[in-house]
């Protein structure tokens, strides 16, 4: 196995000096999730995985057409949305998708020069830049398309105080499940089509001014039965990460095939979220409920051989379920939820980086065999 890194220095010095980087990006602003029952959504994901009530637009807010909920926990912010009538884009979107990720919104400073620098770039228009006001100032949003029906949204916020954007309020709730210790968004996959990789690394390279920091292909990454190449790409500064994933022939269908038949195209595969207790985190999420991919206990037979010294013990890894993965920087800690909805589409991860940049890819093997597990269960291998 050879892990091909075209930036041996990592994500977090790939960065351009900042005036050559026509697209900045402070971060992840929100996730917009189109789900078929937005209010149920909400109680899932504050009972389930700890999010706070945070702002709220529908009909009491003026809106005639849907209704968005926004939780939030630490700098992570989750938009669940539904429409309110039959025949609307929305519903559309959710009939042909099921539940599943329409918007992943980036916090800029200027969402008009995003948009006018990615659109003369070959991007596909979503939303031409416009202001939102209310009584605590003003947003431009502005967006793009990418893979699938996936879209950006550049959000520009610097002259806004509200809760969350103009046309939201504080959403305040007498029910507050504790936070679980959930920080921020670490890395966002896509899975797309047949030899669509190329055509997206391309896309976030030339239109959005990302670089490739790693590539897997299929003999890096397969099972008896799952083959999958994918691609890693970031912006500038390093704080956006889209690791790209396209499936690659194996015996049988693979988990990201598997992904493009229910989602029924390219989309989100999953939402990576970091902590700095991984213990701890996961140990709340499991007793809220919040299920996991299980690897076999023979996983933590060899896992220090393999991994050299790590500060936790073994223990509580193997009785969670934690992997462990170590590259040149340093090693890392993750989980990965079942998928989160009805059709086995999306899921998250829990990370916790300590000092690795890289994803995981020591585990993969291990994984994808505890999902072909689950695969055989659902008949769709
Ligand atoms: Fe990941």
């Amino acid at each position: 196995m050879t892990l091909k890194t075209a930036n041996p220095a990592g994500p977090q010095r790939t960065g351009q000096p900042e005036e050559s980087d026509f697209l900045p990006i402070n971060g992840t602003d929100y996730i917009e999730l189109y789900v078929s029952n937005a209010k149920q959504a909400a109680h899932f994901y504050k009972t389930a995985f700890g999010f706070q009530s945070y702002a709220f637009a529908g009909l009491e807010t003026g809106l005639k057409d849907r209704e968005s909920y926004v939780v939030s926990q630490d700098k992570i912010r989750l938009m669940l949305t539904s429409p309110l009538h039959k025949d609307s884009e929305i519903g559309k979107h959710i009939e042909r998708h099921g539940d599943g990720v329409k918007v992943v919104a980036l916090w800029v400073d200027d969402a008009t020069r995003s948009y006018q620098e990615t659109v003369k770039r070959g991007a596909r228009s979503y939303l031409e830049p416009f202001t939102l006001q209310d009584e605590n100032g003003e947003a431009v949003m502005s967006g793009i398309h990418t893979y699938g029906d996936t879209v950006h949204v550049f959000v520009e916020r610097k002259n806004y105080r509200g809760v969350f954007l103009p046309g939201f309020k504080r959403w305040e709730t007498t029910y507050n499940p504790e936070p679980v210790g959930l920080k921020y968004v670490d890395h966002m996959v896509g899975n797309v089509g047949w030899n669509e990789m190329n055509t997206w690394v391309d896309f976030y390279a030339n239109v959005m001014g990302f670089k490739q920091i790693i590539s897997f292909d299929d003999k890096d990454i397969s099972t008896d039965y799952t083959a999958l190449m994918s691609k890693v790409m970031s912006n500038g500064n390093g704080r956006i990460k889209f690791p790209i994933n396209e499936p690659a022939e194996g015996k049988k269908k693979s988990q990201v095939e598997e992904y493009l038949d229910f989602y029924d195209g390219a989309g989100v595969q999953h939402i990576a979220v970091a902590t700095d207790n991984i213990i701890e985190t996961v140990t709340a999420l499991q007793s809220r409920g919040v299920e996991f991919l299980r690897v076999p206990g023979t996983y933590y037979d060899t896992l220090l051989d393999r991994v050299g010294t790590i500060d936790e013990d073994l223990a509580p890894l193997k009785k969670l379920g934690i992997l462990v993965d170590r590259d040149d920087e340093g090693y890392l800690l993750q989980i990965f939820t079942r998928p989160v909805g009805s059709r086995p589409t999306l899921f998250f991860e829990i990370i916790q980086r300590k000092g690795a940049k890289s994803f995981g890819k020591g585990n993969f093997k291990a994984l994808f065999e505890a999902i072909e597990r689950e695969q055989e269960l659902r008949g769709t291998l």
